[in-house]
């Protein structure tokens, strides 16, 4: 998928708050996603951050003076027409007061007003200024204007104060400038993620399981959703928030998800199946705990249902399956067999015999194997990573 960010002109406005230097790390991360970066500050940003800083970390030029006698243009007009998109980070107590109130004395406010680009603002300021009345009155004021907000989160601020003031994380607000640009290609697709651990009873206090812990399922879904795909997860046990999404269904054992899935599998176009299915269950389960005197005890287990193969036998023509494999040994052997075997239209093969790979990690080391057995190596990445060349991979389907 195309980066959306890439050769967007954003103007990243910088006032005289302590949060300045992390302005330094937002231009090089939106320099790093594509983005043209201008940067312009205030007078008193200036006693915070050099503008040569922002100079050297930008490669451009940067505009701090309204009457600038080297320009032949009028830059705050020249700088407000050419910008796709304007962030003040951080932004004062007074810049965003003046900025509802149409105040122009300085070059960043006369860019705003001269502007027609879509505007964010990250304030960052001293709790009680915050929360000040007159202060949230102009932040009203911005946004029922259309300005868009990045609330700064709660926390320990530089005054020594605690509470809810500090600058929002620059990643999240990455996060947030890539969604403002990122194209709904997906948006006619319905999606079905299944994530985390299934756990098969003995008794009512003891179960078998594996460490899953829906990382993986809570990234794809992310990514589709991103993409405008509605999407639904029916998750085993995990350990993050997945009621961020269309419908979430929690389920305990592979038996119940296969069920869960049975019941609407025609409704989606895309099902992708992340969980970490058990593949064995005891033969019984005992209603009542086993008391922990009866010695030696023999447990019978027998083989669970394959979720993934029954989903792959009700396969329809236009939906598209992936699987997911984890293996330890004959990793591109052993996942091509099941692409087969399971009628996958690709699978995620992934290597968990390699350090940081597997269950419960941040990150992967996979394959991309389709149906056609061609093989992308994607290596040791991070689970977001996966989930979006998935995703393209979804894509390009869709698209031949
Ligand atoms: C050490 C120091 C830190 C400051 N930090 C902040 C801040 O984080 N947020 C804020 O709104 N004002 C802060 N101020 C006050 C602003 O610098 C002041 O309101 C200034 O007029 C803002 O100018 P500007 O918005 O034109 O850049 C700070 C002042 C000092 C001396």
């Amino acid at each position: 998928m195309k980066n959306s960010i890439k050769d967007k002109n954003i103007l990243l406005g910088v006032t005289g708050g302590i949060a300045a230097y992390k302005s330094c790390d937002l231009s090089r991360k939106l320099m790093k996603e594509g983005a043209k970066i201008n940067v312009v500050m205030t007078e008193n940003a200036e006693k915070f951050v050099t503008a040569l800083t922002f100079q050297y970390l930008t490669g451009n030029k940067v505009h701090t003076n309204m009457y600038d006698e080297s320009e032949s243009k009028i830059s705050h007009i020249e700088l407000a027409d050419t910008s796709d998109l304007i962030i003040i980070c951080p932004a004062t107590a007074s810049f965003i007061s003046k900025y509802a109130n149409g105040v122009a004395d300085n070059l960043l406010l006369n860019i705003l007003l001269a502007s027609k680009a879509d505007v964010i603002v990250c304030p960052a300021m001293n709790v009680n200024m915050y929360e000040n009345k007159i202060v949230q009155e102009n932040i009203k004021k911005l946004i029922k204007v259309g300005v868009q907000i990045i609330e700064p989160e709660k926390g320990e601020l530089a005054c020594g104060w605690v509470g809810k003031g500090k600058l929002a994380d620059i990643d999240l607000i990455i996060e947030i400038v890539k969604k403002k640009y990122q194209k709904k290609t997906l948006k006619n697709e319905s999606v079905l993620i299944t994530a985390g651990a299934t756990r098969e009873y003995l008794d009512p206090v003891r179960f078998i399981s594996n460490p899953s812990s829906g990382i993986m399922g809570q990234a794809l879904g992310s990514e589709f959703k991103k993409r405008g795909a509605k999407v639904d997860i029916v998750a085993g046990h995990t350990d993050v928030n997945l009621n961020l999404f269309d419908h979430y269904t929690k389920v305990d054992s592979a038996d119940e998800m296969k069920k869960i899935i049975s019941k609407k599998l025609k409704s989606y176009s895309i099902v992708i199946k992340a969980a970490a299915v058990g593949d064995f269950k005891f033969k019984n389960k005992n209603k009542n705990k086993i008391k922990k005197d009866i010695s030696p005890i023999v447990i019978e287990m027998e083989k669970n249902i394959d979720v993934l193969k029954f989903i792959g036998s009700r396969k329809t023509k236009n939906q598209i399956l992936i699987g997911f494999s984890a293996e330890t040994e004959k990793i591109l052997v052993n996942s091509k067999k099941k692409i087969e075997n399971k009628n996958l239209d690709f699978i995620v093969a992934n290597d968990i015999s390699k350090n940081g790979s597997g269950f419960g990690s941040d990150s992967n080391f996979t394959y991309l194997i389709n149906s056609k057995n061609e093989i992308k190596k994607l290596g040791l990445k991070s689970k977001k990573y996966i989930a979006e060349k998935i995703a393209d991979e979804v894509e390009k389907i869709r698209q031949d």
